[in-house]
């Protein structure tokens, strides 16, 4: 009798299982597979969602519980797409103290979402992160790549702004 797909493979796009089943196809055997695999999920897709954790713990033939918490461990893991620009606020000791939560106060009211979300229009991803080690510019933000200190609460429309202009 011809088996049926389980539900979790059919809510995975076609594309997205082949770069999946590549990925498990040439690590799975390394030492440390699991971690491997899931840093390759994550640079080459760009999240792991629920139902890519289930398939990649079929896969594996491990417990999904395990894949779920590596993934919701690490900060680097997503379990939704991130946005073109991200922006992560340092919850370090210094930053913390030196006010970095009123700037992502400013940033979730100017952009309407909150720390872990991404802007509708999948432009901007805010997140939170531990100290970067920048603490006597505190506090920190990190946009994209770039850290920027000493960052005052009503310059934070302004940068959010700069990344909504530059894709107009
Ligand atoms: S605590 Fe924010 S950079 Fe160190």
């Amino acid at each position: 009798m011809a088996q049926t797909q389980t539900p979790t493979i059919n809510q995975i796009d076609p594309a997205v299982k082949k770069i999946i089943d590549e990925i498990l196809v040439d690590n799975r055997d390394k030492p440390g597979a699991t971690m491997v695999i899931l840093n390759e999920v994550q640079s080459k897709v760009g999240y792991i969602s629920a139902p890519l954790q289930s398939y990649i713990a079929d896969e594996l033939k491990i417990p999904v519980s395990k894949i779920h918490g590596v993934v919701s461990f690490y900060s680097f893991f997503t379990t939704t797409p991130r946005g073109k620009h991200t922006v992560k606020f340092c919850m370090g000791t210094a930053c913390y103290v030196g006010g970095v939560e009123q700037l992502l106060d400013k940033a979730n009211q100017a952009l309407g979402i909150k720390a872990g979300e991404t802007t509708p229009d999948g432009l901007i991803t805010i997140e939170i992160c531990r100290c970067v080690g920048a603490c006597s510019q505190a506090p920190v933000i990190v946009v994209d790549e770039n850290v920027q200190g000493r960052v005052k609460p009503n310059k934070m429309p302004q940068i959010l702004r700069s990344l909504q202009e530059e894709e107009k």
